[in-house]
């Protein structure tokens, strides 16, 4: 009998492995602000989400839907433009999906970009943070169910999700770049609502520096499948109840939007320094 989860996985690659125009070395995944990077690459193939029988599509407005295809500073990449969220009501096996298919398709890195709130009193608003590590235990794993022994182990080991040489290529972006990267610990919740003061502080607690709503549970998937892992969060604001005033999505647009032309360049000199590796 097989695995519905694995099925549809298996499904999904058969519908997309004749269109690729070539086989990626990385993987892409573009948060938001982030999203019309893919329009500024010489793109190479596109496969819209919809296209794809039984792929996860997003209900996020402003979030468009596609694989974009392109070689950035010689690299081949596949982009996700637009990603799903657990809080869109998906089964987390399904959030995760894109990510084992842009495994199957051959991407051995993962790059994940998202933005995220600050919990780190030393953070401000338009600050970008490479993820050193996660706390992705507030949503549910995307490895629970039979395990599909095809991917990967059922007890997969997690002592270094995001791979310190992408960590030190990343770095040294920055530093060529005269970038600021502060670095830290991602915690993914569910959302979509923020997070209370109080829930804040509990991150900050736990040892998190950076709060948002997708990523971690990725970088499982991922992790599992054997991928090399790598992540930066542009923080877009300070967390709830660390200023005094409240959250708003627009808030979040606008400091992605102000720092995306840094973000960006921050992103193509990394994988550009990702071919060699
Ligand atoms: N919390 C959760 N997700 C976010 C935030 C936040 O403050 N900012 C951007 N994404």
């Amino acid at each position: 009998m097989t695995n519905p989860v694995y099925e549809k996985l298996m499904n999904c690659y058969a519908s997309v492995k004749d269109r690729l125009p070539f086989r990626p070395k990385a993987a892409l995944i573009l948060g938001s602000g982030l999203g019309d990077y893919a329009d500024q690459t010489e793109v190479e193939g596109v496969i819209d989400y919809h296209d794809i029988e039984g792929f996860p599509v997003s209900t996020v407005a402003g979030h468009k839907g596609r694989f974009v295809f392109a070689h950035i500073n010689g690299v081949p990449v596949v982009m996700m433009q637009g990603r799903v969220h657990y809080y869109e009501g998906y089964p987390m096996t399904d959030v995760v999906l894109p990510v084992r298919l842009m495994k199957l398709m051959g991407a051995e890195i993962l790059f994940l970009t998202n933005a995220a709130g600050g919990v780190n009193h030393d953070y401000a608003a338009g600050d970008f943070m490479l993820i050193r590590d996660q706390i992705a235990c507030f949503v549910p794993s995307p490895l629970i169910g039979q395990n599909l022994d095809e991917l990967g182990p059922r007890f997969a080991d997690m002592s270094q999700i995001y791979d310190n040489k992408l960590c030190d290529v990343i770095r040294t972006a920055a530093r060529e770049l005269d970038i600021r990267i502060q670095e830290g610990v991602y915690v993914q919740l569910t959302g979509p609502a923020y997070e209370t003061p109080q829930e804040v502080r509990m991150c900050r607690i736990l040892g998190g520096d950076a709060v948002g709503m997708s990523t971690a549970c990725e970088a499982v998937a991922a992790n599992h499948m054997g991928m090399r892992v790598c992540g930066i969060s542009c923080i877009t604001n300070l967390a709830c109840g660390m200023t005094d005033t409240p959250l708003s999505h627009e808030e979040v647009q606008e400091t992605s939007d102000r720092v995306a032309p840094l973000f960006k360049k921050l992103v193509s000199e990394s994988i550009g320094r990702m071919g060699i590796l």
